[in-house]
């Protein structure tokens, strides 16, 4: 006779790149009662302390949530720590989300190393640096080259490698500057093989990808620039499961696309068609993500005080 088995994933907060999960098979008798009281022993400790965040430590402890799997490409400027700070806050909001962190740089940088051990994230930290050829200049115009490549491909190759392949989740590609609501993660984290919807801010318009969509199907694309390509959509429009994604080895971005081309070729090496894809959010009717981005910091008064020989504190991380 088949014994049921419940299982209860307790995800730790992040420590390095420990894939930080503890399973407990529910077995039966006394192993089962034994864990039933642990848990519940935990549950009430957590309550006692964070009575704040009772529906988080209720979705971490009593529900078997599908995973997200977030890949971030992350590189030093300024701005980098403030961008950090409101994206990883709004994470703390989603339960049962992996964040992997992928710096642009040759070394993890002290400043991105503390800024996640202190995340209070489930996260891991990656690096890996633009080839020469690809990476951007100081005054070039930001559309001139594709951005985050290198690090995404990283962030899939460390997923193929660590997370097993029966894992019930999804991934999602986020950029470090956009804005996030909450009730986006709730959406994503149920989507069958491929969604889409639309990002508000984009292509030059107020939004841009699926434009109308009835019962999961996407009936027409709002698009203005290159609308013949295969996805007129940004990196912050689509999630797709990840069971997809393992069955497709090679799926990967390019550096060597044209230009608006970097979403498309990776859907596309997912062998997802227009056809293919379900479309989420009140049938593509409402906006959840935002392509914001962050003024640049010139800091140029910072820049004569140093020339001056009189720099503010430089241990002072900003
Ligand atoms: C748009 C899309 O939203 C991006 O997903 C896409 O990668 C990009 O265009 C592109 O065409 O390459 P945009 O705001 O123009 O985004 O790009 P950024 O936000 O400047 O960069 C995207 C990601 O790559 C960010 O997470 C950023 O931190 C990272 N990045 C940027 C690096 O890792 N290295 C860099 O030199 C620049
Ligand atoms: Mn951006």
């Amino acid at each position: 006779m088949n014994v049921m088995r419940s299982a209860v994933t307790i995800s730790t907060t992040g420590h390095g790149d420990a894939h930080s999960n503890v399973e407990h098979s529910n077995l039966k008798n006394s192993d089962d009662k034994d864990t039933e009281k642990r848990i519940n022993k935990l549950k009430k400790s957590l309550k006692n302390r964070y009575p704040s965040q009772l529906d988080y430590i209720e979705a971490y402890i009593v529900k078997d949530l599908p995973v997200i799997y977030a890949v971030t490409p992350t590189y030093t400027r300024w701005t980098q720590k403030a961008d950090l700070t409101r994206l990883a806050q709004t994470l703390l909001h989603v339960p049962n989300l992996h964040w992997i962190v992928v710096e642009d740089a040759e070394r993890k940088t002290p400043l991105v190393t503390k800024f996640l051990k202190y995340s209070g994230l489930q996260y891991t930290h990656l690096n890996s640096k633009t080839d020469a050829n690809y990476k951007l200049k100081a005054d070039d115009p930001n559309w001139l080259l594709p951005r985050g490549v290198a690090q995404r491909n990283v962030g899939l190759s460390w997923i193929r490698k660590n997370v097993p392949p029966s894992t019930s989740g999804v991934l999602y590609l986020m950029d470090d500057d956009n804005t996030y609501s909450l009730k986006l993660f709730e959406e994503m984290r149920t989507i069958a093989t491929a969604a889409v919807w639309p990002v508000g801010l984009t292509g030059g318009l107020k939004f841009e990808g699926p434009g109308s969509c009835s019962g999961g199907k996407v009936l027409s694309w709002y698009t203005a620039w290159k609308p013949e390509r295969p996805f007129p959509i940004d990196m912050a429009g689509f999630a797709v499961n990840l069971k997809l994604f393992f069955q497709h080895k090679n799926a990967e971005f390019s550096n060597k696309v044209p230009r608006g081309y970097l979403e498309s070729h990776f859907l596309t090496s997912l062998d997802l068609t227009r056809d293919d894809v379900e479309g989420k959010v009140e049938d593509c009717s409402e906006i959840l993500v935002w392509h914001t981005r962050t003024e640049k910091a010139t800091l140029k008064q910072e820049a004569k005080l140093i020339s001056m020989g009189n720099p503010s504190n430089p241990d002072i991380e900003v």
